[in-house]
């Protein structure tokens, strides 16, 4: 691909079915689509679809911008944030846009997780 020699094969899956065919995946692309679900264990569908280390990069709609009465759901960040920490790493999380309608988006790319994010508390020192 693009003179890379990266051989790539494009699919596309029902996120929710129990084991995605042909998964798991290096890299999944989701425009629009993780934002339609709120519960947690449809929200980890993503993860599962990914191998280890795998890349998952997603367009969300996000709660910045003006009000609006169409356009895709709105996510904060930090709801995004809490809904993919317990899977995935985040590489990057910033400002973006759908560029067809211009709905502000959160573009937020992340990497499976190999191991558990560690503890925001630190060390507790000993007396
Ligand atoms: C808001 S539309 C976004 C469509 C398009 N990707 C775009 O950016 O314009 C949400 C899309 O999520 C798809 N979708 C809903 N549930 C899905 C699922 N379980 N697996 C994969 N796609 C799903 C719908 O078919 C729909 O195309």
């Amino acid at each position: 691909m693009g003179g890379h020699g990266l051989a790539c094969r494009f699919a596309t899956l029902d996120i929710l079915a129990a084991d995605p065919p042909d998964g798991p995946f290096h890299f999944v692309f989701d425009r629009g689509c993780f934002h339609l679900f709120d519960e947690p264990d449809e929200r980890a569908r993503f993860a599962a679809a990914l191998a280890p280390r795998g890349l998952w990069l997603s367009l969300i709609g996000s709660t910045e911008g003006p009000p609006r009465e169409v356009g895709p759901p709105r996510r904060s960040a930090r709801e995004v944030a809490l809904a993919v920490e317990p899977a995935l790493e985040i590489i990057e999380l910033r400002s973006s846009e759908f560029r067809d309608h211009g709905a502000l988006a959160w573009f937020c790319l992340a990497r499976r997780r190999t191991m558990p994010a560690q503890s925001s508390y630190g060390v507790v020192a000993s007396d």
